[in-house]
């Protein structure tokens, strides 16, 4: 073996306050905003001994309330303490970071600056929510209303705030301009007990004399009809509203607050349908123009309703806000139907936007949207109650126009009233893609493609069920977060993207939803009624789960231990709840269970009936979530808890050994069963546990490496092969044709995962049954062990302080590259076998260390750097 390492320049840390994304971050919720850098590169002997911060807080007007440094000797990087003062409501600080090297204890360059500014508290509120005044009618025919008002500003502006939410969705102009670019506002929390308050800097927007101020209020997820089985309105409330708080400091010093209250006025706007499942309407002729400008008539307009509201519910966001990341250009227009089918070549989440040109009389535009097509038509039967239809009627003027308050999921879209007899014209109608604004940390490529397009399929899956909520589909009439899904898919999820913000605020969620229900982890998060199986204070193994394991997933990603100790309490609470329902037995067999959901050989409309013993499932997902709990308690220094969980772990591990190992029952030979005993670490006994991974390898060689589980097998069999020195048959199982596989859905033009095995049928036919989605991420956590298997990358330890380079080639895979931007920077492996020899190229980050663990070869560590190693395979 060789092996090198190749020098590098040290670089300026790149600064991150908390896990913001953004450069300049404006409403957040902590007062004391954590700090964390990487150095892209550095000399390989450089360490840091110090850092210094340097920041300079502000009011809004500008005065300086704190400036000063600090220098804390500590070789930390992530996350460490704020050292200024805490931050008050409104207060901006902007902070930089140098290191100094412990060899040559010379400082390096200074960070960028970075920016964040506190938002306001419960007691900083002096605005009302308020809604429209006028009566509404009942849900099928009311039009989402407008709210305005006018204001007159005496001087130049200094600077000006707009805090804002609503209960329902929101889009706010200012003098006609809209304000900031992001989608779905507030998102969807529950929320009489936690509201989202966002902030935007509308300093540009505002000027000396009038102004005019207006909101775009809809249903959203507070009274829209939500939830499955024809699902439920009015969740949240029946009554929508608008709170706004715009605060504005003048050249000379005075404050201004705008502030809604009963002075505004409110009247129905030109959208005659705002819904998310069902699309948007907007009849241009029934649209007042200039309304949310200065000078406008509403002589006709009605006053506002105040509506009550807790200001303790108010929060500032955790993760990113849902935006149009890109846009897709149709790749096909065909006439179909008298209209226009377009194909954007990708499955996604967004809506269209449309450039209509001048139409003498108006146009009546229909844009239907679907995953898939059958007999050349789209197939809508698969959204069930979900329309997904937009519609626009113009005056006759050219527009343009994207929906506001809906979102699709979809690859194809039927346009009807296009005007004229030629197609759109390129650009005339584009999809815009849109989901959570989070950062791209994760790559993955092979030499083949068909694994390339498997993991383009995850990825997009991932993009298409993360618009503010990680949910189960984006298309029928579901779109709900599922717990058990975004648990099982949460490692895949925080590789490829930084999901810690909106995984975090949606645990807030779980939290709270839990805290109603004695303990239990509804079965998704928000809690929607919905259905005769579905209710609240179910638990359900694998579910539920999601209390112990996104956090740990989240912990793992990025060592955020804040994060941890938050959601300690509810991972607790949840294991003691499993720990009272299985009883002394330590098996977790009284409660109705999901099991291997979707098992390929359960019946079609009988998911649930997979042929592993879904007691055994649940006792396997016990001792799971037992041991997350303990090493989250070593983590958090909790000893006691530690011990506890410990030993309730083992008791359970030895409780599942008697009653589902060895047993000869069929139940509990299953490939799902001998997957979870070995992944999960329930086989202590190392030829106990080899047995087990010899039989797993008998059962998928005589299956033909087809694949053989559902939700809850499925992640983990790959692993359990590799870890029994059946590596092989985990590579032909991804890489088979046949179907059920994750190749069979590619070969029959998937482009994100499938919901089940069978959505299509070999026949090109969509799946007789009532669940079928074409895209869910549920079935892609397979991405997870191709990243740190094949690709060779994982965490060796929390936030990738130490790094695990260990690829393992396959047959059928002559090369790959994986790469993740880690807390401490981009890690990266590479390698390719050539005449019988490996090559693996990887970057260490600067701060981080490497275990190399290449086939064949004693284990080595390695220090920061890009390194390079062959050996014979
Ligand atoms: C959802 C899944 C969920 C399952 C559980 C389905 O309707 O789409 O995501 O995990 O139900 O039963």
């Amino acid at each position: 073996m060789t092996h090198a390492t190749t020098a590098r320049p040290l670089t300026p840390p790149v600064l991150r306050i908390e896990h913001y994304r953004d450069r300049v971050q404006l409403g957040i919720g902590e007062a004391r905003p954590r700090l964390s850098w990487h150095l892209d590169s550095a000399p390989s002997d450089y360490r840091q001994d110090s850092y210094e911060i340097a920041w300079a807080t502000t009011t809004l007007a500008g005065e300086i309330v704190e400036q000063s440094a600090a220098v804390i000797q500590s070789p930390a990087q992530l996350l460490v303490d704020w050292p200024g003062s805490s931050l008050a409501p409104r207060q901006r600080t902007e902070v930089r970071v140098r290191t100094r090297d412990a060899a040559s204890q010379s400082w390096g360059e200074w960070s960028d600056m970075v920016a964040v500014e506190r938002g306001l508290d419960a007691s900083s509120w002096r605005a009302s929510l308020v809604g429209p005044g006028y009566e509404e009618g009942d849900a099928q025919e009311r039009r989402a209303p407008l709210l305005r008002h006018e204001f007159t500003l005496a001087g130049p502006i200094r600077a000006a705030r707009l805090h804002l939410t609503a209960h329902g969705l929101v889009e706010a102009e200012l003098n006609g301009v809209r304000v900031g670019r992001d989608e779905l506002i507030p998102g969807w929390t529950p929320y009489n007990d936690r509201l989202r308050v966002y902030t935007y800097d509308v300093t540009e927007a505002l000027r000396p004399g009038r102004n005019a101020i207006g909101a775009w209020l809809a249903d959203g997820w507070f009274r829209g009809r939500f939830g499955f089985e024809g699902g439920t309105t009015d969740i949240y409330g029946t009554h929508v509203g608008f709170l706004a708080q715009l605060e504005v400091v003048l050249d000379s010093g005075d404050v201004v607050v705008v502030a809604t209250d009963e002075s505004w006025r409110s009247a129905p706007g030109p959208l005659t349908r705002a819904s998310i499942y069902d699309g948007e309407r907007l009849d241009l002729n029934l649209s007042p123009a200039g309304w949310s400008a200065p000078d406008f008539d509403e002589s006709a307009w009605s006053a506002v309703t105040v509506l009550p509201l807790d200001p303790t519910t108010l929060a500032a966001p955790d993760g990113p806000p849902v935006r149009c990341i890109e846009e897709l250009a149709p790749v096909t227009v065909t006439a179909l139907d008298g209209g226009w089918l377009l194909d954007y070549g990708q499955n996604h989440s967004g809506r269209p936007r449309l450039r209509i040109p001048r139409t003498p009389g108006g146009a009546h535009i229909t844009v239907q949207h679907a995953e898939v097509l059958e007999d050349g038509r789209l197939h809508t039967r698969a959204l069930r109650d979900a329309s997904a239809t937009d519609e626009i009627i113009t005056t006759g003027d050219s527009v343009e126009w994207e929906p506001r308050f809906t979102v699709h999921g979809y690859r194809y879209a039927f346009v009807t009233g296009w005007p004229g007899d030629e197609p759109p014209a390129a650009g005339e109608i584009v999809s815009r893609v849109l989901h959570s604004d989070m950062t791209r940390t994760g790559w993955f490529a092979s030499d083949r493609d068909d694994l390339n397009r498997l993991h383009e399929n995850v990825v997009w899956g991932l993009r298409s069920n993360f618009v503010d909520i990680p949910t189960d589909c984006p298309q029928r009439d579901e779109r709900l977060g599922w717990t058990g899904d975004i648990q099982l898919f949460a490692p895949t999820a925080s590789f490829l993207y930084d999901v810690h913000g909106v995984l975090s605020d949606w645990l807030r969620s779980l939290s709270i939803e839990q805290s109603r229900y004695n303990g239990t982890v509804p079965v998704y998060v928000p809690w929607v009624p919905g259905g005769a199986w579905w209710h609240p204070d179910l638990d359900v193994a694998g579910w539920g789960d999601a209390a112990t394991i996104v956090p740990e997933a989240l912990y793992t990603a990025n060592a955020d231990l804040g994060l941890l100790d938050r959601q300690y309490e509810s991972a607790r609470i949840w294991v003691d709840k499993v720990t009272e329902l299985a009883g002394p037995s330590r098996l977790w067999d009284q409660q109705r269970q999901l099991g291997d959901w979707l098992d390929p050989a359960a019946p079609p409309d009988q998911p649930m009936l997979a042929l592993t013993d879904p007691h055994l499932v649940s006792t396997a997902y016990f001792a799971r979530s037992a041991d997350a709990l303990a090493c989250a308690a070593t983590a958090l220094g909790r000893d006691e808890d530690a011990v506890k969980y410990r030993r309730l772990r083992d008791e359970i591990r030895a409780a599942f050994l008697r009653a589902y190992v060895g047993t000869g029952d069929a139940t509990h030979d299953t490939v799902c069963a001998h997957a979870l005993a070995i992944g999960f670490d329930l086989i202590a006994d190392e030829a106990q546990r080899q047995r087990s991974g010899d039989r797993l390898d008998e059962l998928v060689r005589a299956r033909g490496y087809r694949v053989s589980t559902g939700f809850l097998g499925t992640p983990v069999v790959a692993d359990a092969l590799t870890r029994t020195g059946h590596l092989d048959s985990a590579y032909r199982m991804l890489l088979n044709h046949d179907a059920p596989s994750w190749m069979a859905t590619i070969d029959l033009g998937a482009t994100t995962v499938w919901e089940r095995w069978d959505s299509m049928l070999p026949d090109g036919t969509v799946n007789p049954g009532d669940m079928t989605s074409f895209n869910h991420y549920a079935l892609g956590s397979v991405a997870d062990w191709i990243h740190r298997t094949i690709g060779g990358l994982a965490p060796a330890a929390p936030g990738y302080a130490e790094i695990r380079v260990a690829p393992r080639p396959g047959p059928g895979v002559s090369s790959a590259s994986v790469s993740h931007l880690t807390p401490f920077g981009m890690a990266a492996v590479s390698w390719r076998v050539v005449d019988g020899e490996m090559t693996a190229d990887f970057t260490v980050p600067v701060g981080a260390r490497a275990v190399v663990d290449l086939p064949g070869r004693e284990l080595y560590r390695v220090d920061h750097g890009a390194h390079t190693a062959t050996v014979t395979v």
